[in-house]
């Protein structure tokens, strides 16, 4: 019995001192001192022995048991050491690597171009308005000295509502809302969303414009000229060839077109332009004989292609990554 007691002593030191693991180190534990274990079975069957025996037997066993509980704690203390040196060894962070970057989101080409655009007239002391994407007849043709009938409105291609309601066909609408409540002098641009029934290469059914309004004493064309020239040059970031072109708009008298000087030699039209039409003004009641103004309309996509060799305006609302990636 003594032998045997000897034995089972020793195999649980020497498994104790060979473990390398805290799970191990954990089954040792419950192999011999566990409610199935093999010391908890001797002491158990204590009760067959000699009583005679009996003490000196017990006490042995418990003597058993208090070692191999204190090899336990030995062993678990610097099993546990090492595994945190291991850790701290193995994981340890490297600061020398890259960190990681998250993916960060970028303003679309489109509010990109708008917002230059702002930047540029707020410069030279517009102030940026706003008015509604539902419009009125009233304020997209009549105010705009587009009547009833005026072939001008069948060239808006016009999404109606019903026969008052419309969406926007162009930005100039704000002119008319920004005089009401603002009356004159004035001076203005007007960004935002216009809708036509057109859609191709150069045509999308929604796109930007951004309107331009002054109206003070004694505005002339030459003032037109001078704050589109410098806007082109600053926008194109270098002196470019500019064109004014006599054209048509009811709202707008005289009028013309502004057209650049493309890097291969052609002219291309970028906006609409005029001194207001003094009907415009009457319309609200301005005294003509006191004030005139010039206003402006340019579309910013068509801008936005041009300044970065864009080919096929739907590009801008495809949502295609790789394209959009790179602005
Ligand atoms: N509203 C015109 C259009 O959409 C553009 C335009 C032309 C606006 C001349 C103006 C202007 O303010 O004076 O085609």
């Amino acid at each position: 019995m003594g032998d045997n007691l000897s034995d089972l002593s020793n195999s649980a030191i020497q498994e104790i001192n060979e473990c390398s693991s805290s799970n191990d180190l954990e089954s040792i534990r419950v192999k011999y001192l566990g409610k199935k274990g093999t010391v908890t079975a001797a002491l158990k069957s204590l009760s067959e022995i000699d009583p005679r025996d009996r003490p000196a037997h017990g006490k042995r066993i418990n003597e058993i048991k208090t070692l191999i509980q204190e090899k336990l704690s030995e062993r678990k203390a610097s099993i546990q050491k090492q595994e945190i040196n291991q850790n701290i060894e193995n994981k340890m962070i490297d600061v020398s690597l890259p960190g990681r970057v998250n993916f960060q989101g970028h303003r679309h080409p489109v509010t990109k171009t708008l917002l230059e655009i702002e930047e540029i007239f707020y410069g030279a002391g517009f102030v940026v308005e706003d008015g509604p994407e539902i419009e009125d007849e009233y304020h997209n043709f009549t105010a705009l000295n587009i009547p009833h009938n005026h072939p001008a409105r069948a060239m808006h291609d016009t999404f109606y509502f019903n026969s008052e309601y419309l969406l926007r066909t162009h930005t100039s609408p704000i002119q008319i809302r920004s005089m009401e409540k603002d009356g004159v002098p004035i001076r203005v641009i007007a960004p935002g969303k216009v809708y036509r029934r057109d859609s191709d290469i150069t045509h999308t059914p929604m796109f930007h414009q951004i309107e331009g309004l002054v109206i003070d004493k004694g505005i002339n064309f030459s003032h037109l000229k001078g704050i589109l020239h410098q806007f082109i040059n600053t926008f194109f970031e270098e002196n470019t060839d500019v064109r004014f072109r006599p054209s048509y708009f009811p709202f707008t008298e005289p009028s013309a077109e502004v057209d650049i000087l493309s890097k291969d030699n052609k002219w291309l039209e970028i906006l609409g332009c005029g001194m207001v039409h003094p009907k415009v003004l009457e319309n609200l009641g301005i005294n003509t004989e006191i004030y005139s103004g010039y206003a402006f309309g340019m579309g910013v996509e068509r801008l936005a292609m041009l300044k970065y060799g864009i080919k096929d305006i739907r590009s801008f609302y495809e949502n295609d990554l790789n394209f959009l990636n790179q602005f």
